[in-house]
């Protein structure tokens, strides 16, 4: 989502909408502006591109009295239509609120505030936040807009940010921050603020980062940040020296290479209100009752290219978890072969954009059969969760290259949860493994982080390789999807030959195609439970390097069996085996992106590849 807020001489609602467009790049499905104009509260907000406001805006011109807040919403809480979109008001229409993030108490909050008379006019969690400052401000009545907005920060749990104007304070913006990004723009008699600094460049490059859970009242000559109790805060001043298309990007040349880094993040999003702290999953979002998912005898799950991949290690960990046969296919095949499918089969399409073609068409058939549908989806409101039954949605934020990274690793998330939630309703015994499990899929956001903080080798390793003919992955278990999906960034990158075979399946007929110095990267299980696996993978390794490969192999830190057969190794945290592909990928990302770039590809926009193929 894009945030912009302006307090200053100049016309503030074009300088919002001009913000709001220099952050389209980040995709949204909704956009909204609200202004003080002659003292009154005016907002308004288009489901669709910006071009819908601002004809709105034009049909219906106002003024603006030096102050506005503007949005553009990738819906998370509500389908993508006017009045979801953001500003959201309280009822008296005197306080404009915009957010960023979840509020994950929000239900609670809404049945007290309509128990107190509120009248809610959206689905969001948002809204709550319009109506709980208006309380705030109707109680200690001396119109301090940022005392209320703290005090209400406290109530709040989550991740978010949120900026509100009103009637009561009209030369203020204030704007609090949890977790979620929010940047100052100081200016000469004038301030701004918004989600990333790409929309108030054209006017200043003196920026403030706010830090986590602090509170910051903007005024066209004073910038006050605090603490959520109102002490005063320290806050990090930098200078931007990017140019407008560079600030987009945060700084990165590529939103590929921003994408990779903010997977920490969408982990931790897509984790955030879902699991407690007892290990109860809770994913009533999900449309099926519980009734309904105890009668499933048999799961199919259906995607295209890398959310195939998904599904491919999701089977491994619903199975092993939920003692449900679990089937996994391409789309593109599923229909076509009369596949066996019934009321008690759950079908599972998993999808980040919501809109693959062959996907679509394989859910269709899948509920013509009676089959219930759950999508996974990154995109709120798009066709494929609109036409299942259930949906979880990931929490990855937009998603701008085309392959896809910080989808895939959340789309694994999304797979667990689902996996882990069935176990919980069919009421099977939650053993040790199961709590453990549930523990460390919380942690993933920090071991992810620590594969991010280790790669720099990777990187080197990839330049080695840019002239590389061909390069081979190897796996087992759930290292097997791990080493299709490094392939398979590699073919789409950096337009290379590159294969994944099961590392059991060498003997069988690829062991032909090693020779010398044949790159062969090898995705190790851990040591954990399964160390038959584990102890045969590194059978392979020597066979292969006996037959002179150059054996990359990705392992778990402190796996000393494989170092002496490894020319490089490359460690990642120790996780359990099922959740190993979370940090296992992200080398492999790393390594295809580093490799096209050293080939001057453009890892944005690969040739002849699309975002989402609405084609079959
Ligand atoms: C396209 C993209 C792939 C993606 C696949 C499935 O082919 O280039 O990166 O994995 O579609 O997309 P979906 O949106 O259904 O996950």
């Amino acid at each position: 989502c894009g945030i912009v807020g302006y307090v200053g001489p100049k016309p503030a609602l074009e300088v919002v909408v001009e913000g709001l467009a220099r952050l389209e790049y980040r995709g949204y499905d909704s956009a909204g502006v609200a202004v003080l104009s002659d003292g009154k509260l005016q907002t308004e907000k288009r489901a669709g591109k910006l071009a819908n406001l601002r004809a709105a805006l034009e049909e219906n011109p106002r003024s603006a009295d030096g102050i506005g807040i503007g949005h553009t919403r990738w819906a998370t809480h509500g389908a993508p239509t006017d009045s979801n979109a953001h500003p959201h008001v309280d009822n008296a229409n005197r306080v404009a609120v915009i957010h960023n993030g979840i509020i994950e108490n929000f239900a609670q909050l809404r049945v007290e505030l309509e128990e107190r008379g509120c009248k809610f006019r959206s689905e969001t969690d948002t809204e709550v936040v319009a109506h709980l400052l208006s309380e705030e401000l109707a109680e200690r009545g001396d119109n301090d807009l940022g005392a209320a907005m703290r005090s209400v920060c406290r109530r709040l749990e989550g991740a978010f940010t949120l900026v509100a104007i009103s009637e009561d304070a009209p030369d203020l913006v204030v704007a609090a921050r949890r977790n979620s990004p929010l940047v100052v723009g100081r200016g000469d008699g004038e301030n701004f603020l918004a989600s990333d600094v790409a929309a108030f460049i054209a006017h200043t490059r003196d920026a403030i980062e706010l830090g986590q859970d602090q509170v910051v009242e903007l005024r066209a000559d004073s910038i006050t940040v605090t603490d959520y109790d109102g002490a005063p805060a320290p806050v990090r001043e930098y200078h931007v020296d990017w140019d407008a298309s560079a600030a987009e990007k945060g700084g990165y040349e590529y939103f590929m290479l921003k994408e990779i880094v903010e997977q920490p993040r969408a982990v931790a999003d897509t984790l955030l209100g879902r699991v407690a702290v007892d290990g109860t999953l809770t994913l009533d979002e999900m449309r099926l009752a519980p009734h309904e998912l105890r009668e499933i005898s048999k799961i199919v799950i259906i995607a295209c290219g890398t959310s195939y991949h998904a599904g491919l290690i999701a089977k491994y960990a619903i199975e092993h978890w939920c003692r449900i046969p679990c089937e996994v296919e391409v789309a593109s095949e599923f229909r076509y072969r009369d596949p066996i499918l019934d009321r008690q089969t759950l079908v599972i399409a998993i999808s980040q954009s919501g809109e693959s073609m062959d996907t679509l068409m394989a859910l269709r058939y899948a509920r013509e059969q009676q089959s219930r549908v759950l999508a996974i989806c990154n995109v709120n409101g798009s066709t494929i969760p609109r036409e299942s039954d259930g949906v979880l949605y990931t929490h990855a934020g937009p998603e701008v290259g085309v392959a896809a990274t910080k989808t895939f690793l959340t789309q694994l998330v999304a797979c667990y949860l689902v996996g882990l939630y069935l176990a919980q309703v069919r009421g099977l015994k939650f053993g040790d493994e199961i709590n453990t499990i549930i523990g460390q899929l919380a942690r993933m956001p920090e071991q992810v982080d620590k594969v991010l903080q280790t790669v720099e080798p990777v990187r080197e390793l990839a330049r080695s390789l840019a002239d590389a003919k061909t390069v081979l992955f190897l796996g087992r278990h759930v290292g097997y999807p791990v080493a299709m999906e490094g392939a398979l960034k590699l073919k789409e990158l950096a337009y290379m030959h590159a294969e994944a075979f099961a590392a059991g399946e060498l003997k069988h007929g690829p062991i032909a195609l090693i020779e010398d110095g044949l790159p062969v990267v090898v995705v190790v299980p851990s040591r954990e439970g399964r160390s038959v696996l584990h102890d045969k993978i590194v059978s392979n390794i020597q066979e292969i390097r006996a037959r002179g490969a150059r054996t990359i192999v990705i392992a778990e830190e402190g796996d000393d069996s494989v170092r002496p057969y490894s020319d490089t190794l490359i460690e990642i945290p120790a996780v359990p085996t099922l959740l190993q592909p979370i940090v296992a990928t992200v080398p492999l990302q790393v390594f295809a992106c580093e490799l096209a770039l050293a080939k001057g590809n453009d890892v944005d926009q690969p040739r002849n590849l699309a975002k989402s193929v609405t084609v079959e």
